[in-house]
């Protein structure tokens, strides 16, 4: 994931790359996004907003806890991602799901309001986080919930920034510019608090989940590991531009780093991230 990302560059290249590398993306998140789901023990008739989807693994885990009567929007900025979500929906005849490309920080789907809103990763991207988790307020009744995960600081987090470090040995990366939308904008977790606070929402609780990033997907072996982390990681459009030799270089470097974490289950990198709840007021 590019640290500066914006919403622009989701809806188009980086739509496209998380779409390139979607099976080993969720395989990878599987762990952060089975501890989220049983916080938020979604139940028979809810009806439920996943922001910022995908495609649309959680989305589907969550159709499959809210039925038969509930119902799930899976809203994403992706028209690709969005496309491939609901084939993927349709092609595994999962009931009470339906799908949306949309902005979650402004637009209001006319299924709305939800009683829960979810997301695993999709929050963190915002041009304007005030003004976006007050509109998130707003597709809630009072008494409603949101329930998301966002990454804890890069330093608790090796699988990204083990990696960029490596490759900072070859070529100068830029560092994530403070306070922009990307992976790590919410990791401090009493500026996020305070934001949700100023939001309108209350009773925020936030947990810290600290587990493996399996690189490239549960099993990948290292060449496949090294070959996902080229394609799909912040870095990835820096080390694309530079000479063969330096490229090679990165990789030999990766590679080695990666080989010596394989299992057989494939390659878990530390990882930690913040899972959250809150709630919009009562009455
Ligand atoms: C890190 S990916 C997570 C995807 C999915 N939640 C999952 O865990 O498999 C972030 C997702 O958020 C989406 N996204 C980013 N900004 C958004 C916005 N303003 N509105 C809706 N979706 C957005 C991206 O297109 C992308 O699919």
């Amino acid at each position: 994931m590019n640290p500066s990302l914006r919403r622009d560059d989701w809806a188009g290249e980086m739509g496209e790359r998380w779409l390139t590398n979607l099976d080993q993306f969720e395989s990878m998140m599987q762990p952060v996004g089975q501890a989220l789901l049983a916080r938020a023990a979604f139940k028979p008739g809810e009806r439920v907003l996943d922001i910022g989807c995908g495609g649309g693994d959680n989305t589907r885990s969550i159709a499959a806890a809210v039925a038969p009567s509930g119902y799930v929007l899976g809203l994403d900025v992706s028209p690709a991602l969005i496309a491939e979500a609901r084939r993927r929906a349709t092609q595994q005849a999962v009931p009470c799901i339906d799908f949306l490309t949309a902005d979650a920080a402004t637009d209001t789907p006319a299924a709305a309001p939800f009683d829960r809103l979810f997301s695993r990763f999709g929050v963190m991207f915002f041009a304007d986080p005030p003004a976006a988790f007050a509109h998130l307020l707003h597709l809630l009744p009072p008494g409603g919930r949101i329930d998301f995960a966002c990454w804890a600081p890069l330093a608790d987090n090796p699988w990204m920034g083990a990696l960029a470090d490596i490759v900072r040995r070859h070529v100068a990366l830029p560092a994530p510019p403070a306070g922009e939308p990307g992976p790590f904008s919410l990791a401090d977790v009493t500026a996020l608090r305070a934001l949700l606070s100023a939001a309108g929402f209350v009773d925020i609780d936030s947990q810290l989940w600290r587990g493996p990033q399996w690189l490239g997907g549960q099993g990948a072996d290292a060449p496949a590991a090294l070959r996902f982390a080229l394609q799909s990681m912040s870095f990835s459009r820096v080390v694309e531009a530079q000479p063969e030799p330096v490229r090679q270089a990165i990789a030999d470097d990766l590679l080695a780093y990666l080989a010596a974490r394989h299992s057989s289950a494939g390659i878990a990198l530390d990882a930690s991230a913040w899972l959250v709840s809150a709630w919009r007021p009562p009455g």
